[in-house]
């Protein structure tokens, strides 16, 4: 692992470590699926990973990743271009963003906004207008994050949705949610 203790300061006064820099955010690429996974604690993930992938080579998924130079993927956002349901990405005008992390050891030195920022700027390039996403009632900590990046809820949403898992075993998620939405390209 990169020495964490070397930091300096950024301009507003918040301590920057120096590993930071050696963060780069890019598309994620086949190889980097196995450590999507976290030495196991997202492989029941496996097979949506292997499905977001499948869908960005056709043009209606990004998946990006932050790989720390020489120690590997620290964090991730995937953002969908396309979905059965308009209300949340339709191709066009709004997209969805999902699927959201950081691992936990590199949190709060700006990966997860540089994630967003990155994820957002693309969807600008894009001509996207609105990017939209749900975030777990009883997760007031990304809760704080999405207020501090400028996305506002706009609705609320069961949060119950279906996975297969590694074991192609059929998974139930029930996450009561708040639906935000932040406008860009204004
Ligand atoms: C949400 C998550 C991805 C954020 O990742 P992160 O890398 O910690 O994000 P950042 O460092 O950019 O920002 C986090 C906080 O650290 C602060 N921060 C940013 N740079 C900092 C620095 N150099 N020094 C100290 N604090 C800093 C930010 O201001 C922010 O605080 P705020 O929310 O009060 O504004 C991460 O916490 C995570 O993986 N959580 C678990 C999974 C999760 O809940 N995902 C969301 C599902 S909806």
């Amino acid at each position: 692992m990169i020495e964490k203790n070397n930091e300096k300061n950024n301009s507003k006064g918040g301590v920057i470590p120096e590993w930071a820099e050696k963060v780069v955010i890019r598309p994620a690429a086949n190889i980097d699926l196995k450590e999507l996974e976290w030495e196991g604690e997202f492989a029941n993930f496996r097979k949506v990973y292997a499905e977001v992938f499948d869908r960005m080579q056709k043009g209606f998924s990004i998946m990006w990743v932050a790989d720390l130079l020489s120690w590997g993927i620290i964090g991730q956002v995937f953002v969908q271009l396309v979905s059965k349901s308009a209300e949340l990405a339709d191709g066009h005008h709004r997209a969805y963003v999902h699927s959201y992390r950081v691992r936990p050891e590199y949190r709060h030195a700006g990966v997860g906004s540089r994630l967003m920022h990155t994820a957002e700027a693309d969807l600008q390039k894009r001509g996207y207008s609105e990017v939209c996403l749900n975030v777990a009632k009883n997760n007031p900590l990304a809760r704080r994050i999405y207020d501090h990046l400028g996305y506002q809820v706009i609705s609320k949403n069961s949060g119950k949705w279906w996975y297969y898992d590694q074991y192609n075993e059929l998974q139930y998620v029930n996450e009561p949610s708040w639906r935000m939405l932040k406008k860009i390209n204004t």
